[in-house]
């Protein structure tokens, strides 16, 4: 292929191409989703699950994501049409990535008005005024919340407003920068925060939570959520690793940058758990009270300990950190679309979308309050948009770019770019061609056909 450099420019090496790589993959899925979710599901055995989703499906098809990007070093939807018309298929797979750039808006608006509540949270521990909160106070702090339009737009706009600065900037000066500063401080603010969770006294507890395996709490339903999961945390299924993928140097090798970005993901998310699951047995709360476990159980939590205060203002400037990187990756594939599709400028690119968006997001940030009746198939918006991307979009996806890269492209185009031992090479094309697919076909069936 002729193009040597994408036209929205390059990652100034690999290491730069795994920072803003992990950073769209650690974000609100890792420190907030995570932790609830694994709670509502029980626990270990989901916890495995999730583990097999992400060695045997997640890391696969991100390494096919990094290489059609790169190959092309186009956006998602040209990227995967010219890919495909290299291999003597039809441009029209270029469809997959406009499904994909549909659920980085769904996605985002729902996001962002998560990013507010992170935002608000961190004036709640700044000014204190949680400290020695019951866990039934906060609740009702976090309801409340909730029932009030007016303070979620405001922080929701703020948080849109940081992510659209952001990708208006440039992959360079703009994710390049904000990730070179930010992704260290994440780590070793969690850690920080592990180093304290292991001096309570729940440790031991919130340890065999995650990692007592017990099968028999494992549900289909589960199941999907895990595999949805391991698509949500990996930010797959939509085309970001693949617009991130198209800015990445030729040299570096695409299976070990991978695995570092699956490495650093999942450890990210084991240690948010391991951070917060001994925090929640310590003081006594409820592993499995779903959305609201951060916001609930934490500040309680912070409340109590020595230097919760700071603690508390800490962890969420974290999650808020972490939230924004991941934004930024939400949007950029379609801005990448937009400019080269309609020659306009980065600027105004990043803006029309980020209209679209933050209006979205009015939609799921009121579906607790002023359009708490409109539901689809029982769900509120904010709800409906997080089921159908994490678990219905993303997956789907997901199976097609692996059916393309498994049986579109050729494969010598395929080893050009993966350039992988001829052993290594053949199991990962097994999984595209029929691993990956499969399981994510037999999950969405059941849930579709639950067992009785
Ligand atoms: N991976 C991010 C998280 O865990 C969210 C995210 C960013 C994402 N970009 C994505 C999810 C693309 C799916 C697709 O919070």
């Amino acid at each position: 292929m002729k193009n040597k450099t994408s036209i929205q420019g390059s990652w100034a090496s690999r290491w730069i191409f795994i920072l803003a790589a992990t950073g769209s993959a650690v974000g609100l899925g890792n420190i907030w989703k995570f932790p609830y979710i694994t709670g509502e599901n029980g626990g270990g055995a989901f916890v495995l699950v999730y583990l097999a989703c992400i060695l045997m499906v997640g890391i696969p098809i991100m390494m096919a994501e990094v290489f059609i990007g790169r190959r092309a070093r186009k956006n998602p939807i040209n990227a995967l049409a010219d890919v495909a018309e290299e291999s003597g298929s039809t441009k029209k797979w270029g469809i997959i990535g406009l499904m994909g750039m549909l659920s980085g808006v769904l996605i985002f608006s729902f996001y962002s008005v998560v990013g507010g509540w992170v935002l608000h949270y961190i004036k709640v521990m700044l000014t204190g005024e949680m400290i020695g909160v019951t866990s039934d106070a906060a609740g009702s702090a976090f309801g409340a919340l909730l029932a009030d339009p007016a303070t979620l737009l405001g922080w929701h706009t703020l948080f849109s407003i940081m992510s659209i600065a952001v990708v208006a900037a440039g992959i360079n000066k703009g994710i390049e920068t904000a990730t070179r500063i930010m992704m260290p401080a994440l780590f070793v603010l969690l850690i920080i925060l592990l180093g304290y969770a292991m001096t309570t006294g729940g440790f031991a507890q919130g340890w065999n939570f995650m990692f007592e395996f017990d099968f028999s709490k494992l549900t289909w339903n589960a199941a999907l959520v895990a595999l949805g999961h391991s698509f949500f945390t990996l930010s797959l299924g939509m085309g970001t690793i693949m617009a991130y993928g198209s800015y990445m140097t030729k040299d570096a090798s695409i299976g070990k940058t991978v695995l570092a970005i699956g490495g650093l993901d999942t450890l990210v998310a084991l240690v948010a758990g391991l951070a917060i699951f001994p925090i929640i047995f310590s003081n006594g709360m409820d592993p499995a009270a779903g959305p609201g476990l951060m916001f609930i159980s934490l500040p309680v939590a912070f409340g109590q300990m020595a230097f919760g205060q700071l603690f508390g203002v800490l962890f969420f400037i974290l999650i808020a950190v972490a939230a924004w990187t991941s934004a930024i990756s939400l949007l950029e594939p379609t801005v990448a679309f937009l400019i080269e599709r309609l020659k306009i400028k980065r600027m105004t690119a990043a803006i029309g979308l980020g209209i679209t968006v933050w209006a979205l997001g009015i939609a799921c940030l009121g579906s607790f309050s002023f359009m708490s009746d409109v539901t689809f198939f029982g769900k509120n918006t904010f709800d409906f948009f997080d089921y159908i991307t994490a678990n219905i979009m993303l997956p789907l996806g997901g199976i097609f770019i692996a059916l393309f890269a498994g049986w579109v492209v050729k494969d010598k185009f395929a080893q050009d770019e993966l350039q992988l031992p001829s052993a290594v090479f053949k199991l990962w094309n097994i999984s595209m061609k029929f691993t990956a697919p499969i399981a994510v076909a037999i999950v969405l069936y059941f849930l579709i056909n639950p067992m009785k």
